[in-house]
């Protein structure tokens, strides 16, 4: 049986997924459940209130929207819910991303949004923040954040390591 989702991720297009897919995956890396709909804030104001409404009841714990362009999609999500949202900012136009950034960490005060990078890394990175968020309940997942972070870093040492053996044998070192 599919596990309840814990993660609801909404995307203002389908074009949006090439970037969105990084949320799941880092969501899937860690075990957690989501659920990934496409649904605008301005093209399908009623599915996009629908899903988060539900949400809280479902199971859900973070709410993660992505959208390019004027993206009023997490702010719109926000305004529904009182579950933590986070925000992608998608490069969707020729703003290259800038425009979708401005519209979602410019909140007013009173309806919070954490707002990650432009593109895939804000993407990746939602779905770790998400996993973070999460973890502060449950401490099997605090500790596949801990070792995460830990295997980072080693693969950065061994890629420094190797650096400077490159900068020996081009006699830069
Ligand atoms: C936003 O407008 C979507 O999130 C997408 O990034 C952008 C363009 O949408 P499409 O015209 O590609 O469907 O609502």
């Amino acid at each position: 049986m599919k596990k309840k989702p814990l993660v609801g991720i909404l995307m203002g297009s389908d074009n949006d997924y090439g970037i969105m897919s990084e949320t799941g995956k880092a969501l899937k890396q860690f075990g957690i459940p989501f659920e990934m709909i496409g649904s605008s804030a301005h093209r399908t104001p009623e599915r996009t209130a629908t899903f988060v409404r539900s949400a809280k009841d479902k199971g859900i714990k973070v709410l993660i929207a992505g959208a390019g362009a004027a993206a009023h999609l997490a702010g719109v999500v926000a305004a529904e819910t009182t579950l933590p949202v986070i925000a992608v900012p998608i490069d969707a136009t020729a703003m290259r991303g800038l425009d979708a950034l401005l519209a979602m960490v410019q909140m007013p005060a009173g309806i919070p949004v954490a707002t990650m990078a432009i593109g895939k890394a804000g993407a990746r990175n939602a779905g770790i923040f998400a996993a973070q968020i999460i973890a502060s309940g449950d401490e099997s997942l605090a500790l596949k954040l801990e070792d995460y972070k830990r295997e980072m870093a080693a693969g950065v040492v061994k890629k420094a390591e190797l650096l400077q053996k490159r900068l020996q044998e081009d006699g830069l070192a």
